[in-house]
């Protein structure tokens, strides 16, 4: 709740400063390392090489058939028109057959190239998408503590949804724009050298007037990816948190965020509308000057008897095409600008290593002796801060033996779910190392250290599906009988029965809606099944409530038995199951031993306890 809290106090100004885009969203994007991007799209596309050098035949083809109409119309002209004078009718009966000819092979072109392009792009996005939710999910706690599902989400849609746009349209246009400017070049300047020339000539201004225009757009589009992202972020983070949004009355405020971020997307994408109007008519007014410099001194030519009127008539064809593909180059530049702002975001994302890597050279654990399943823990000089912040933890040395119940408390902030995280290896300590039976938890292969390290925490998460597929999340192949035996032994095999569907009850669905207490059993029968060497407890209990109490400390009991545990407690009647109880301040143990021993002495677990049953009473 305090993150909702102070990512609301941020003041949500009007439109007035929106030239100003980005100051009111994190900017903290992540660093994209030079060549990534380029990289990341050679990666997509070379999987279907073949099928991108056919997109380029068929659009060669296609380029040639279309180029060949001015040539059949200038042979027409200064070779047809006066044979059919002689009344021989051959060159003119073959320019129409060539042009129908032409006009076919165009045609087939289109569909083939519709065909194959659709495929390519189909198979890079679905690429795309696996690689950046398989990444993702891979990328270490500390990551997503960072960088929110919302960007993520941003990422995977309409990043990539602009990558489609580039790859399905975009494509198409950049190959035929660049084949189309050298053949009808070529042309031009096989037609006639001098006006092919002034043609080639007016190219530098057009390339001057691309250049500015992607310069400019890129930024604006970097921008833009942000602020989509900043959106779908706030609209995340709101309805996530809606009851506390609507608790505290954060509706008018949370509008006024929203429209501000919503205001500097629209003037991030008015803005490069803006810029690609400039662009147009910049090119537009080269293009014309061009063709009338080009007719004016080809009509003169013609008038002085130095070119023929065909071949004139073919220029002038040739330069309305040149200059047609221009707004389409536009709107290739556009999209071509929009994709690589966001392919360079996802390329960001990418390059993004775990904090937690796997062990180059991964080691088992020894074979467990005797029955039970308890590992010993030990914490050997260990040193952590988080990223953001000062050290946590100054210097930790902890013996938990195998089968040890050790429950630990201590005012909010001194370190317990830290201690916790760096056991269950979300977080790699910063210095010194924890070793569970004697192995570095880094150098353990992470199937290993799943199976031997279960966390079990307040918030007890339930993915969508049924209660028994929950219950068997860390145990695959649990038979239904190994899933209800676990559930009884935590107690929870009575509220399950009473579900619709019982185990089979779907837990996103109607009816399948359980308490905060009743999850947290189901993170107890869980756990388990899963049936862990360490099993830590952060705030596990914290949603039973009292008359559930009996139940929770026999459910408890069960979870326990026999494993290394580490329990984190506000609750001191869980403590009371302890073997051994830490009192954590400020990332240091201030006391350690029996409950019993403890609560006779006068530390301060002595007088908390003191407290506790005071309040009892
Ligand atoms: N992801 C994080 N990034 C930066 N600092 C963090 C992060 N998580 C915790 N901290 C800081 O580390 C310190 C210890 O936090 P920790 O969550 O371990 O406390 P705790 O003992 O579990 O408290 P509580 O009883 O309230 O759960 C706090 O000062 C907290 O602000
Ligand atoms: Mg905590």
């Amino acid at each position: 709740m305090t993150s909702t809290t102070t990512a609301d106090t941020a003041p949500a100004e009007p439109t007035e400063d929106a030239g100003s885009a980005g100051d009111r969203f994190d900017r903290d994007d992540l660093p994209t390392p030079p060549g990534a991007t380029g990289a990341l799209l050679r990666s997509l596309l070379r999987p279907m090489r073949a099928r991108v050098a056919l997109i380029a035949l068929v659009l060669l083809v296609q380029q040639l058939s279309v180029q060949a109409g001015p040539l059949l119309v200038a042979y027409a002209i200064d070779s047809g028109v006066p044979a059919f004078r002689d009344a021989e009718y051959g060159p003119l009966i073959a320019v129409a057959v060539g042009y129908a000819l032409c006009s076919a092979v165009a045609g087939g072109t289109q569909y083939a190239f519709v065909r194959v392009s659709s495929l390519v792009n189909q198979d890079a996005l679905l690429d795309l998408r696996g690689r950046i939710f398989r990444h993702a999910q891979a990328l270490s706690v500390d990551f997503h503590e960072r960088y929110t599902s919302g960007r993520l989400i941003s990422r995977s849609t309409t990043d990539v949804e602009s990558l489609r746009e580039l790859l399905s349209e975009g494509l198409q246009e950049l190959i035929g724009v660049v084949l189309s400017f050298v053949s009808i070049s070529l042309m031009l300047l096989w037609l006639d050298f001098g006006l092919g020339s002034l043609a080639v000539l007016s190219f530098v201004p057009l390339y001057l007037l691309v250049r500015r225009f992607q310069r400019r757009a890129g930024v604006l589009y970097a921008e833009r990816s942000s602020a989509i992202a900043a959106v779908i972020v706030k609209f995340a983070e709101t309805m996530n948190g809606i009851r506390p949004v609507q608790a505290f009355r954060r509706e008018p405020v949370n509008d006024a965020h929203f429209e501000g971020l919503n205001n500097t997307h629209r003037w991030t994408n008015g803005s490069a509308m803006l810029e690609m109007g400039r662009y147009v008519v910049g090119s537009r007014l080269v293009a014309n000057t061009a063709v009338a410099g080009i007719v004016l001194w080809g009509a003169y030519r013609v008038a002085s008897g130095t070119l023929a009127l065909g071949v004139l008539a073919a220029a002038v064809l040739y330069l309305r095409r040149l200059y047609d593909p221009i707004d389409r180059l536009g709107m290739f530049l556009n999209s071509y600008q929009s994709a690589a702002a966001s392919l360079e975001k996802i390329a960001g994302l990418l390059a993004q290593t775990p904090s937690v890597p796997e062990p180059s050279d991964p080691r088992e654990l020894p074979a467990l002796t005797g029955e039970h399943p308890g590992r010993e823990v030990v914490f050997d000089q260990v040193r952590f801060a988080y990223r953001t912040g000062g050290e946590v933890l100054p210097r930790f040395d902890l013996t938990v033996p195998a089968g040890q119940t050790v429950a630990v408390v201590g005012s909010t902030g001194a370190g317990k779910s830290t201690l916790a995280k760096l056991l269950a290896r979300f977080y790699d300590p910063t210095d010194g190392r924890v070793l569970l039976d004697g192995t570095d938890l880094r150098d353990l292969a992470v199937p290993e250290l799943r199976r031997g390290v279960v966390m079990v925490t307040q918030e007890a998460f339930l993915f969508s599906g049924t209660v028994a597929e929950n219950i068997a999340i860390g145990s695959p192949d649990a038979t239904r009988a190994e899933i209800e035996q676990a559930a009884k032994a935590i107690g929870a095999h009575d509220f399950i029965s009473a579900l619709p569907d019982g185990y089979d009850t779907d837990v996103r669905k109607r009816g399948g809606r359980i308490s905060a207490g009743q999850r947290q059993l189901v993170g107890f029968a869980r756990a388990l099944l899963a049936n862990p060497a360490v099993l830590i407890l952060d705030e596990a209990t914290s949603s039973l409530d009292i008359p559930g109490e009996q139940a929770v400390q026999r459910a408890m009991d069960t979870v326990l038995h026999g494993r290394t545990a580490v329990v984190i407690a506000h609750r001191l009647s869980t403590v009371e199951i302890a073997d051994r109880v830490l009192v954590m301040e400020h990332g240091r143990i201030v006391e350690d031993g029996a409950p019993a021993e403890l609560i006779a002495g006068t530390g301060r677990f002595a007088g908390l306890h003191r407290a506790w049953r005071e309040s009892l009473t």
